[in-house]
């Protein structure tokens, strides 16, 4: 059934007199326009931020333009600006951010698993100062967060709460010093792993070869000072028993940042039904991806609807308040069928209020960032209830790293004879 604020809404839009109320309150979303539906998507992303768990537009920076912003003009319509107009996939700009109503990003240090015991710190540093030098350049368009109460304010502000997520624990070098001046550095969440084991924990694409069968032991000491510090623990991309591992290692919500249900698709990049159903427990959110690979077999076919059936598989299972949106959009290199770029977030939205039995403005605003803010806002209390306790201080244990230790800094070469 239709919502009061749906009804009030159709008057506004239509300029129907409250006589014509009763009448067009019966339809259904269904019955009625596509662009009466769009509109009233647009219109839940206006009262509520639609937060976005992962976008790779860092990443490109780099790649193409060696994170020179002065040849990177994110105010244009990138696909009519060259070299972008020609890549197969330039999904983001800000024009198009805007009239895709998107109100967070986490955006996303990643730097490759190539760079593991050599510069990744240091790629992933870099990678944090452009996301930092973007913000500061668009001052109109984004603004910088770390804090679960800002998005709501930067959203009220007409901006785009701009956070940071490094994709991968390769990046901190096996070092709890690098991991807490990432915080520092305002990195709100930390994918354990991208697509290679780091030296304490599986990732996905080794899930049947594990090289720990999860998270070691040390590995457990980097999800404690992430709880201490505040700080996601993101669980994309890591293996299966790595999700159990730190999901009994965690005292505050967990994310995915870009994750579906490996039911509804068998990968193993996917989250399995007894990781899901630990959700609620958690509280945590899993941030549902636009990646063909991992929405269908049939990838060249993906489109809107297979991410609203992960979607709706996910909202089954463990309910309404566990689920979000982690596009991955630039981290692809094509997109779904109806999510070609950031400006399609509405239309996502739009195609779910068909489905009134699963859905409403409350329960979509609650998918669109609600339930990340809630999940954010946990998490925090949990840092504070752990302000007492002292930083980690235990360097990973010199076998895990042995065959690096010329590059894992904190173990101190043994003093010679
Ligand atoms: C960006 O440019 C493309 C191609 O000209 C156009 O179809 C699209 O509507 C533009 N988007 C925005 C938000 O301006």
């Amino acid at each position: 059934m239709l919502q009061i604020g749906t009804l009030f809404h159709l008057v506004l839009l239509t300029g129907l007199s409250a006589p014509h109320l009763a009448t067009a309150g019966s339809l259904h979303w269904s019955q009625r326009p596509f662009e009466e539906r769009l509109e009233h998507a647009k219109r839940l992303l206006r009262e509520s931020p639609l937060i976005d768990g992962h976008n790779d537009v860092p990443m490109d920076i780099r790649s193409v333009v060696n994170n020179r912003l002065e040849d990177f003009p994110f105010d244009q319509n990138l696909t009519e600006i060259e070299p972008w107009a020609s890549r197969t996939s330039c999904p983001t700009d800000l024009p198009r951010l805007r009239a895709g109503l998107l109100g967070g990003q986490f955006w996303s240090a990643y730097v490759p698993c190539s760079s593991q015991y050599k510069n990744a710190a240091t790629q992933t540093l870099e990678q944090i100062d452009v996301i930092h030098r973007l913000v500061k350049k668009y001052p109109d368009d984004l603004q910088f967060v770390d804090k679960a109460d800002d998005i709501l304010a930067a959203h009220a502000n007409g901006k785009i709460a701009s956070m940071i997520g490094v994709e991968g624990g390769h990046s901190m070098d096996a070092s709890l010093g690098i991991l807490r001046t990432f915080y520092d550095a305002g990195v709100r969440y930390m994918t354990l792993t991208h697509m290679c084991n780091t030296p304490w924990g599986d990732n996905s694409e080794m899930e049947d070869t594990p090289e720990f069968e999860g998270l070691t032991p040390w590995g457990e000491n980097v999800i404690k000072e992430m709880n201490r510090l505040g700080m996601f623990v993101d669980l994309a991309h890591v293996s299966a028993q790595t999700m159990r591992d730190a999901l009994d290692a965690s005292v505050a919500p967990v994310i995915f940042s870009h994750s579906n249900a490996r039911t509804v698709h068998d990968v193993h990049r996917n989250v399995p039904d007894d990781v899901l159903r630990r959700m609620p427990e958690n509280g945590g959110v899993v941030m549902v991806n636009f990646v063909p690979f991992y929405l269908t077999d049939d990838y060249s076919s993906a489109s809107i609807s297979h991410v609203v059936e992960h979607i709706n598989y996910i909202r089954d299972l463990i309910g309404e308040d566990h689920v979000g949106i982690g596009s991955d959009f630039n981290g692809i290199p094509f997109t779904p069928i109806g999510l070609e770029d950031v400006s399609k977030f509405p239309y996502l939205f739009a195609e779910l209020l068909l489905d009134e039995e699963r859905w409403n403005d409350e329960s979509l605003k609650k998918l669109a960032g609600l339930n990340l803010i809630r999940a954010f806002k946990k998490m925090e209390e949990v840092r504070d209830s752990l302000s007492g306790v002292t930083p980690v201080e235990e360097p990973i244990p010199r076998d895990d790293v042995i065959d690096h230790l010329d590059c894992v800094n904190e173990w101190p070469a043994p003093k010679p004879e």
